[in-house]
């Protein structure tokens, strides 16, 4: 998986595949009746809402849109007001909505003119529900200018450097040095998510100027799988939402930042995982996110000790040591 941030590059693959699958189901089963029908019902509202989201949304929806946006009006109305754009907020502050509305007059239009497709309505009608809770989601956790992190004053002292491990346009470095008015950060990443515009370099370089904090930090492009530094070369660690995007090699990944941590540092790290909030944005594919457990055998396989957890945002993070 190095190199390659499959989990969002290969979602839409996973959502067309579904959606074949989905429909397969309907209408290959012409008498979908009792609960055989419900559970064929249910099966294909998860594909096509897993479809509409990873597929669509991203590139039928969130890319035009940001592009509408952008050039209706250059900086989002939330981008205005922190001056910060994270690059890739527009997308999924609207795009969940506009896809929920398309699902929902998709669902009156098939009613409306073909009342014996009830199944079909009605499957749009459960995705444009779905959808809607993604965005309700998306929008409580505010994406484009929310820079809080869980306990992270607890986890840096004056003077230390921190490294922030996949920070994209510096949502969670900006977080780490508002918290923290003395450390010095090195904000690493790989630059190249495809979900982030042009890879978040330039936006992580502008968002740092904007707040103030460009003497602070250093950028540096690199792996956390195999990370471009000594053995603890950092007093504390944060990455949020990255680590959970190495795939196969999380653990190789925990290991390097176990690795570059020094004895007794903490490390702060931030995951996606199952459950209601994830349902709410990902549908059925948030079934194979790591579980809360496999992340606790983890993160202790590589050598940290759990020091408190809970959830945030929708998300769930671990203070670790
Ligand atoms: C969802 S973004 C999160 C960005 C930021 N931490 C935040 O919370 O807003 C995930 C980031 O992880 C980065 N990333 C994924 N795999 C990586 C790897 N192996 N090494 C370095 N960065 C990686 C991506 O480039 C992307 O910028």
């Amino acid at each position: 998986m190095n190199g390659q941030d499959s989990s969002h590059r290969h979602g839409w693959l996973v959502g067309v595949i579904g959606m074949v699958a989905g429909l397969a189901i309907l209408f290959h089963m012409p008498s979908i009746k009792g609960v055989a029908g419900v559970a064929a019902l249910v099966v294909a509202v998860h594909v096509v809402g897993a479809l509409v989201f990873f597929g669509s949304l991203r590139n039928l929806v969130a890319r035009p849109l940001d592009r509408l946006c952008a050039r209706l009006k250059p900086e989002g109305r939330a981008a205005e007001r922190s001056g910060l754009d994270f690059g890739w907020a527009r997308g999924w502050m609207n795009g969940l909505w506009i896809a929920a509305l398309a699902a929902g007059l998709m669902a009156v239009v098939v009613q409306m003119t073909a009342p014996g497709w009830w199944p079909v309505s009605f499957l749009f009608l459960l995705v444009a529900v779905n959808l809607l809770a993604g965005n309700a989601l998306v929008r409580s956790i505010k994406r484009l200018d929310h820079v809080v992190l869980p306990m992270v004053s607890l986890l840096a002292d004056r003077q230390d450097t921190v490294l922030d491990a996949g920070c994209g346009a510096g949502r969670t470095t900006v977080a780490l040095a508002k918290a923290n008015q003395h450390v010095r950060i090195v904000a690493l990443d790989r630059f190249d998510a495809a979900y982030i515009k042009d890879g978040g370099r330039a936006l992580l370089v502008r968002n740092l100027q904007t707040v103030g904090i460009s003497g602070r930090v250093r950028v540096e492009k690199g792996d956390i799988t195999e990370l471009p530094f000594p053995d603890g070369a950092f007093d504390c660690i944060v990455s949020a939402h990255a680590v959970d995007h190495l795939g196969s090699s999380k653990e190789r990944g925990l290991l390097e930042l176990r690795r570059v941590l020094k004895s007794g540092g903490r490390f702060l790290l931030i995951v996606w995982v199952p459950g209601w909030a994830m349902f709410a944005l990902a549908n059925v594919l948030s079934f194979f996110l790591t579980s809360k457990e496999s992340w606790r055998r983890m993160v202790r396989r590589s050598g940290f000790s759990i020091v408190d957890e809970g959830a945030h945002n929708g998300a769930w993070f671990m203070l670790l040591e």
